[in-house]
């Protein structure tokens, strides 16, 4: 059975690849130091999967304690690279721990990946790199544009580094390039469990919806676009997930010829911010308390995929629909509301 180590496995994609790695027959290990997520996160992996994984409460920065684990577990196939801060805002206010954090902890991985001859490298990039696209639906030959943030300059220069590393370390690569992750999964055991205030449009609906947020913002409405509002590419969670497998499958067919290989994972279809809400509003029967507020600074107009290549290639199909999006969002909301009793005996006290 090949073994994946999946850095981030306690977070919001992590932990769902992990659920799909499992039921697909991979054994998995977890590294995460939980400074952003919460490790009993791999209890609910276990209620749904039956299977227990072993999280390695470590910080890829300190590479010896990364090196350990490498030498503990010398039967490691591949790596999935979740682990990352990905707050837009905060990466502005605090550029030097965002350079820090997403690039010391890539860089210690692959000199284990270089020492342990790790054959698949499979890093969860972002569709951020490309900027304000030119044209859309992207594709992952359009030209990147200078990123918006220094979250998304860790993006682009984290590709880079992979580009390069792959050159002269034989080890074949995979940069998956992700719309907007958004969901849960459908049991509702695990879901997007945000530190303090979420960023995200969905995690705020949800929020608003349940009166943690009083009355949401819609950060502008005088954009050229159909509605005025932003258009982005709403992906599940789960469909996200499960393209990890697929590509790490892939690698493992021999049907990659390149070393490094991009793959966009969204749907292709654009959606606004305003129906967004509506289409959150009509899966879960609630009626959002939200406000047009002025454009939030870094902020595109729009982007959506061109999501071909991952299906020619990878044979992905996306399943879950804008309803699901919002109708699974909403069921694990109110789960972490009712239960919250059972849910901290299961997760700990909530952050
Ligand atoms: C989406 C739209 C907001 C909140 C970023 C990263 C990307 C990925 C996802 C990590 C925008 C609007 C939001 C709110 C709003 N990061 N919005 N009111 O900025 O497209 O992408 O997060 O995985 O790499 O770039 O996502 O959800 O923050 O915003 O109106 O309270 O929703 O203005 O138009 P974004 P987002």
């Amino acid at each position: 059975m090949a073994k994946i180590l999946v850095t981030g496995g306690c977070g919001f994609i992590g932990s769902h690849t992990i659920v799909d790695l499992v039921e697909n027959g991979y054994e998995v290990i977890s590294v995460d130091n939980n400074s952003r997520s919460n490790p009993n996160v791999l209890r609910g992996v276990e209620l749904i999967t039956g299977r227990k994984v072993k999280n390695y409460k470590v910080d890829l920065c300190n590479f010896d304690d990364t090196f350990a684990i490498f030498q503990e577990n010398t039967d490691i196939t591949g790596i999935i690279h979740f682990a990352a801060y990905k707050a837009v805002g905060e990466s502005v206010e605090n550029p030097l721990l965002y350079f820090e954090n997403n690039l010391v902890s890539l860089i210690n991985l692959l000199k284990c990946v270089q020492e342990f001859h790790i054959p698949h490298f499979v890093f969860s990039s972002s569709c951020t790199v490309y900027g304000e696209p030119d044209e859309i639906p992207v594709t992952e030959t359009t030209a990147p544009k200078p990123a918006e943030s220094p979250y998304g300059y860790t993006k682009q220069m984290s590709e880079q580094i992979i580009n390069e590393f792959a050159k002269s370390s034989g080890t074949q690569n995979i940069l998956l390039r992700y719309f907007n992750p958004a969901g849960a999964h459908p049991s509702a055991i695990i879901g997007e469990m945000p530190v303090g205030k979420p960023q995200n449009l969905v995690p705020v609906i949800t929020q608003t919806a349940i009166g943690r947020i009083e009355k949401m913002m819609v950060f502008g409405n005088d954009y050229p676009t159909r509605d005025g509002s932003c258009i982005r590419d709403f992906i599940h969670v789960c469909d996200l997930a499960h393209a990890h497998t697929l590509s790490l499958q892939y690698l493992e067919s021999g049907r990659q010829s390149e070393l490094c290989k991009v793959f966009n994972l969204g749907t292709g279809t654009g959606i606004s911010v305003l129906e967004a809400i509506h289409a959150f509003e009509k899966a879960s029967g609630n009626r959002l308390n939200f406000e047009i507020g002025p454009r939030r600074p870094g902020d595109i107009v729009a982007i959506y995929a061109n999501n071909d290549l991952a299906r020619n290639e990878l044979g992905w199909e996306p399943r879950y629909t804008l309803d699901e999006i919002m109708s699974t969002a909403w069921k694990w909301e109110l789960r972490l509301k009712a239960d919250e009793t059972v849910f901290s005996s299961q997760y700990g006290e909530l952050n």
